[in-house]
Parts: C-alpha cells; structure tokens; sequence
C-alpha cells in the first residue's frame, strides 16, 4: 500500500481561513535553500524573502541596495526549498515606487523568474495604483505599514512609529484601503500595540506584526535575529530563541584549534 505524503500547500486562502478561526499565523524569514528547509521542515505558514537580506546577507546599512535580480535570486532558492510554506517575496526598493507598470513588470518577473507565491509591498495610499495592478494580473499581495524600511531617510530614525494621532489615522485608513484594494494580508512594523489590536480588528484580512503587539493575527521575526545571529541586535521586540553565533563561533574556533593541531581530519576521516 502506498501512503501519499504530499504536504498540503498553505496559500493565501489557508491564511484568511486561519484568521477568521482564530489561529494565529507564523511567519519567518528565509533567503537561501539551507535555512529555508529548515524553517518550512519546522512548519511555519509564510516565509518571507524580505529585502532585510540586503543586511543580514549582503551587510548593508539599509535594504535600499538590494536590486530586483538579487532578490529574484534569493527568492527561487527559497521557493526550491519550500514544500509546504507560502513564499512571499519583497519588491525591493525602486522596484514599484516609479509608476504602475514598472511596478507590474517587477511583480511578474518575481513571480516567473523565482516561482514565488505573492508579493510584499511598502506603502499606503500613495502606492494604491501599483497594486492594484499587480492584483489585476492575478499576482496576491501583502502589505506593510508602520515602520517601512525602505523609507528610512524618510523618517530618519528605527523608533516606533504611529504614536501621534494623525499618523495612526494614516495607518487606520492605508490599512483599510489596501484591504479595499484587495490585499491578502498586511504586515505591521513596529506601532503600538493598541494600535495593532485596533487594525487587526477592523481588518477582515490578516495582520501579521512584527513589533506590534500581541492582537496582530500572525507574527514575523528576522531569522537572524531570532536565531541569535546578529550578536547586537536587541530591540524589545525581538525574542531570541537560540543564540546561534556563539554556537558557530565555538565550533569555528574548535576547527581552527583542530586543524592547527594536526588532530582534524583522524584516521578516521580519511581514505
Ligand atoms: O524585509 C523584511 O525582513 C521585512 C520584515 C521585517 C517584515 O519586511
């Protein structure tokens, strides 16, 4: 008798499903085979190819640099590795910002070019044009309010956003319209709490928060950042579940000291 293993694909329509049943929604980032099987192996729903790899792969101050190939590439190696996971990919800066057919061309190519399942976007209102037409051509996108990375010289600063009245108002009403437009969910960034409990609750699709509080329908780290790899890095948000660099950095140093001592590869470990 032959059992069908087949793993059952979380898409879009799982994501709202476990919304509207009160399941809340993991999500995590990935950027390469290796850590993504790891991650989809350990069940999480989203995994999202965040342009965040313009830091933690490429060491950029910023996620500005990264370009549309360098994503698409870190995207199709996700994508390979993903069997049960909906791999959402980030448009990277000046990638949509231009108008809406730049916009379309570079959710196309993210889509046929890395075999992705949907596409995150930064922006409310003002980016309203490009999403809807991304959406027209059948591509699922997500939000993302709050803290935008990539407007960072914006802003001038990482520190929570939201806190005034009129900018929360902006949110409240960027987060109704990119439902309004279609969106199939909306990641968070760093607002209040109430905040996040208020938009999750107006909102019929998901919320997923990173930095917004416990009421968001679903939650999303840095892997790097959760895993401990970025030694330094330690916003209030943040729970670190490993401390993966010292664990690497022992086990480095213990080649070095092997190797040097002649004591690596054994007898054993050679042919
Ligand atoms: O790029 C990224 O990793 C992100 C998350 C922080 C949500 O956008």
């Amino acid at each position: 008798m032959s059992v069908n293993k087949e793993v059952k694909r979380v898409t879009t329509h799982t994501i709202q499903e476990m919304k509207n049943k009160g399941e809340k929604i993991s999500m995590l980032t990935a950027y390469d085979y290796s850590i993504a099987t790891i991650v989809d192996d350990a069940g999480v729903d989203i995994i999202l190819v965040g342009d965040s790899a313009s830091n933690v792969m490429a060491g950029h101050e910023t996620t500005l640099p990264i370009t549309l190939d360098q994503m698409i590439y870190h995207a199709s190696s996700v994508v390979r590795a993903a069997k049960r996971a909906l791999v959402v990919v980030d448009l990277p800066f000046g990638s949509y910002q231009g108008n809406s057919k730049e916009a379309l061309n570079s959710a196309i190519r993210i889509m046929k070019e890395s075999g992705a399942h949907a596409v995150k976007m930064e922006g409310g209102i003002e980016i309203a044009e490009s999403v809807s037409r991304i959406l027209t051509a059948g591509i699922p996108v997500m939000g993302h309010l709050g803290l935008t990375p990539q407007s960072i010289y914006k802003f001038g600063t990482y520190t929570v956003r939201a806190k005034e009245e009129a900018e929360a108002q902006k949110l409240k009403e960027d987060a109704l319209k990119l439902q309004e437009l279609g969106c199939f969910g909306v990641v968070l960034e760093k607002i209040p709490a109430k905040l996040g409990e208020e938009v999750s609750q107006s909102l019929q699709i998901p919320t997923i928060g990173i930095g917004a509080g416990q009421h968001c329908d679903g939650q999303v780290l840095v892997i790097h950042d959760m895993l401990g790899i970025n030694k330094g890095f330690k916003p209030r948000f943040l729970r670190q579940y490993a401390s993966l660099y010292d664990v690497m950095n022992d086990a480095i140093k213990n080649y070095v000291s092997d190797v040097k001592a002649n004591d690596f590869p054994s007898e054993k470990e050679q042919y």
